[in-house]
């Protein structure tokens, strides 16, 4: 779709181009973390304005042919535009519903037939949420509030539910950019009860999490540090929440690691799609584990696990996609996903949001971008009811004509739904 364009010769090019840049912008993030104060400012938060490469026509063969002896970084910009561009979809009828109690992001939501229940979150880079607020499809309001375990994670969380009782596994521990904790919990949503379940072998941050057949799955996510990706894949048998087991078990390793993923179970099948690999972590020595951004690469893959347990490759996204761990839903044997990142900007080398919403269809393994937000949003969190789309909280953009990241929101919002074939 992206690339429907970009003729088949070129994806050699492309390689090249990419590479190239790869050093370039290694060589930009060393100099960035040494030498720029803003830059290890957690510029998710505070980013400073950019302006938009507008993506350039078709260039004619000669040209291409120059740049490709050549190998510059400008063209390797134009050609990375594709990767990180809004998509073109249809405009969508969004209609604004009761806002969050608090904003959060990098929070987590669960939803229960017509309740959603949302859990923790950053408020600020300083300051996370340590409860859970859960708002109501149909009367449209948000209550409930009650505290989570003192020593549950307050972001990045994995999370799954059995339909009664939600499992939370490991997440990060306090705010700005410290490392995950191994604890796991689990909550009874009818008694508001919490219990224990064994520890995670090591913490992980932001682990693709599921229930399948019995057990609960955890894979990839980054390791303690918060930016090298894990690999390791472990499961643990649970019935009505409770373990059936006193130690987690090691399962195949996923392909790629690394944090931010939508993790979705269907027809008997586990599917991992999108995220990244690196991510801010704790500048080195900071006593308040002061954010400080890293490199990093998003993906648009889809790999699945089937009876036969070995990772199969499915028809990647129409562009790279992170931070949708909650921006999900599933509905007539559809994924549909709620916005997200993409690659950095090249020039700006600012964090990029997309504001499509994205259906893959599960019958035809076919992507589709079936429509526009409102805005630009990463880690919003999605519910479906009654033909309606939800999403709430989050970090927006900036503005139509600027996709960096700036406020984090409680905002409600909601359409109905249309699926393509
Ligand atoms: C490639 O490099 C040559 C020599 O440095 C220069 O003359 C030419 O304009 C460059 N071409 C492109 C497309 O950048
Ligand atoms: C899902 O399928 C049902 C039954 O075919 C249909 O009535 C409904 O409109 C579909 N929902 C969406 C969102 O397409």
């Amino acid at each position: 779709m992206v690339r429907a364009s970009v003729k088949v010769g070129s994806a050699k090019l492309v390689v090249i181009c990419v590479g190239l840049l790869g050093f370039a912008l290694i060589a930009d993030f060393l100099w960035a973390s040494s030498s720029s104060p803003s830059s290890s400012s957690f510029s998710v938060f505070d980013s400073k304005a950019s302006t938009i490469i507008v993506p350039t026509k078709e260039k004619n063969k000669k040209e291409k042919e120059k740049e490709k002896k050549n190998g510059s970084s400008s063209s390797s910009g134009r050609l990375l535009a594709d990767a990180y561009a809004d998509l073109a979809g249809p405009q969508l009828n969004w209609e604004k519903m009761e806002t969050s109690p608090v904003p959060r992001l990098d929070g987590a939501a669960i939803q229960i037939r017509n309740r959603l229940f949302v859990f923790a979150g950053y408020g600020t880079i300083d300051l996370v949420h340590s409860h859970v607020d859960i708002y109501n499809f149909d009367d449209g309001t948000w209550g409930g509030r009650f505290d989570m375990p003192k020593e549950m994670a307050h972001s990045h969380l994995g999370m799954v539910t059995d339909g009664r009782y939600i499992y939370i596994v490991t997440g990060q521990y306090g705010p700005q950019c410290r490392g995950p904790t191994a604890r796991n919990f689990v909550l009874d949503t009818e008694t508001k009860q919490w219990k224990d379940l064994p520890s995670l072998p090591v913490p992980r941050y932001a682990p693709a999490t599921q229930l399948w057949r019995g057990r609960l799955h955890v894979m990839g996510g980054s390791k303690e540090n918060r930016h090298t990706p894990g690999l390791e894949h472990w499961s643990l048998a649970v019935k009505d929440g409770k373990a059936l087991e006193k130690e987690w078990r090691s399962e195949i390793p996923i392909p790629r690691g690394g944090p931010h993923r939508a993790c979705v179970v269907a027809n008997d099948r586990l599917y991992v799609i999108g995220g990244q690999e690196g991510d801010f972590m704790a500048k080195p020595g900071s006593p308040i584990f002061k954010c400080s951004r890293r490199m990093e690469v998003v993906y648009t893959d889809v790999y699945m696990l089937d009876d036969e347990m070995k990772w199969k490759t499915l028809p990647p996204m129409p562009k790279p996609n992170s931070h949708i761990e909650f921006a999900w839903a599933l509905v007539n044997n559809s994924i549909v996903i709620v916005g997200g990142t993409t690659e950095k900007h090249p020039e700006t080398k600012k964090m990029v949001l997309n504001g499509e919403v994205l259906q893959f269809n599960l019958n035809t393994l076919k992507w589709s971008v079936i429509g526009k937000l409102p805005y630009r949003v990463k880690t919003t969190l999605v519910g479906f009811w009654k033909g309606w789309l939800y999403f709430t909280s989050g970090q927006r953009d900036k503005g139509p004509d600027d996709p960096s990241p700036k406020k984090v929101i409680g905002d409600m919002w909601r359409t109905k739904l249309k699926l393509n074939e």
